[in-house]
């Protein structure tokens, strides 16, 4: 039951790695009730989430517009995070626009999409790096340009993961002698990784400050580190030898594609038919690479950060400690959890 004494949020994404800690946020805070878009409410995610105080499940695809129609009935505020990796990058880029603009018919009135990097654009136009990252930064753009009256807009951007030093870009490889190997064709660029748990702090934040929030593209980081700053923080922490190979970028993208050819959008089967929007796993990650890697993403204002989260997790260090983290990998994407059990809706 949605509690009506509460400001309802809708979170689509609010299963997913990045949603989920903002779910637990806001259901925490006592001040808003919140409902999660989903294509499989009785999912070990969307369960365990659904028992939550003041959190409802809300079944449909955010790829359906009468589904966000449905969804943004009602609700006070909205958190969005499109998957693109599902849905691919040209539908990220349709319905994120669609969200948006069904969002304003429906007289939402505080609109955080959970943004990315405009590759592309930060990296001056220049195509080798044109990544999947830009099907949001895009929409991002877009969204700030119409302006605040009638609803706010706050763009909330993410760099990497932190939590992929658990599962997927960033996990290295144990080797028989003890040491962890992280090879990769990283160069020696600072990489803003974020923490999901403070994901959730700073969404808390930008609905509780419409005024300073509003318009703002609230880029977040909990550290900017280079893998030469990751190993050694490694080392430094678990007493482990970490080592940083860096090796060409075609050396690794032979390598580290999940299937010969495989397709950016690499969790949906290759049989399904796409068109020449669609990017391969080597085209993105090769744009992806290059921009993380040489630092072209640590444009983070930590002071800011400081000020609106003053408890954030203060360093990789920290977050290193905090999670006993000692290397080895753990499941952290739910697309990815979902590849290994053979599907999103064959619990
Ligand atoms: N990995 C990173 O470091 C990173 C950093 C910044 C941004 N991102 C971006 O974050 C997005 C993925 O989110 P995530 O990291 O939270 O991944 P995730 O853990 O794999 O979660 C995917 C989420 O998307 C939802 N979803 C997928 N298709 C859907 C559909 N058709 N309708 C409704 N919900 C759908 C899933 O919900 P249900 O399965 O419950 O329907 C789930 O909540 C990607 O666009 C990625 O580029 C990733």
């Amino acid at each position: 039951m949605e509690n009506h004494n509460l400001k309802l949020v809708l979170v689509i994404g609010g299963t997913g790695a990045q949603g989920s800690p903002v779910v637990k946020a806001l259901s925490a805070s006592g001040r808003y009730s919140v409902r999660i878009l989903t294509r499989n409410p009785s999912s070990t995610q969307a369960t365990k989430l659904g028992a939550l105080p003041n959190v409802t499940l809300f079944k449909g695809s955010q790829d359906i517009q009468k589904d966000l129609h449905a969804a943004f009935a009602g609700v006070y505020g909205a958190w969005v995070n499109l998957d693109g990796f599902t849905i691919g990058e040209k539908n990220e880029i349709f319905y994120g626009i669609r969200a948006y603009e069904i969002a304003r018919h429906q007289g939402v009135k505080h609109y955080i999409f959970a943004n990315s990097d405009y590759t592309l654009r930060k990296a001056g136009w220049n195509e080798q790096y044109r990544s999947h990252n830009d099907a949001k930064g895009r929409v991002g753009d877009l969204i700030l340009s119409h302006g605040q009256s009638t609803m706010k807009t706050s763009l909330l951007t993410t760099g990497p993961y932190i939590e992929m030093l658990l599962d997927g870009m960033f996990v290295p490889e144990e080797q028989t002698d003890g040491s962890f190997i992280w090879e990769n064709p990283s160069a020696d660029g600072k990489i803003p990784l974020i923490a999901l748990d403070d994901v959730g702090a700073y969404s808390l934040w930008i609905l509780d400050n419409p005024t300073e929030s509003a318009g703002l593209d609230l880029e977040v980081a909990t550290d900017q580190v280079s893998f030469a700053d990751i190993v050694a923080t490694f080392t430094k922490v678990t007493g482990k030898h970490g080592i940083h190979k860096v090796v060409p970028l075609e050396e690794y993208l032979v390598k580290a594609e999940p299937y010969p050819g495989a397709y950016s959008n690499f969790t949906v089967s290759p049989d399904v038919s796409r068109d020449e929007s669609f990017t391969t796993w080597r085209e993105n990650f090769a744009a992806w690479w290059r921009y993380w890697g040489e630092g072209k993403g640590a444009t983070r204002n930590m002071e800011l950060l400081d000020r609106i989260h003053g408890s954030r997790i203060p360093s990789l260090e920290a977050w290193m400690r905090m999670n006993n983290y000692d290397g080895r990998p753990k499941s952290v994407l739910k697309s990815l959890y979902d590849l290994r059990k053979g599907g999103a809706n064959s619990e």
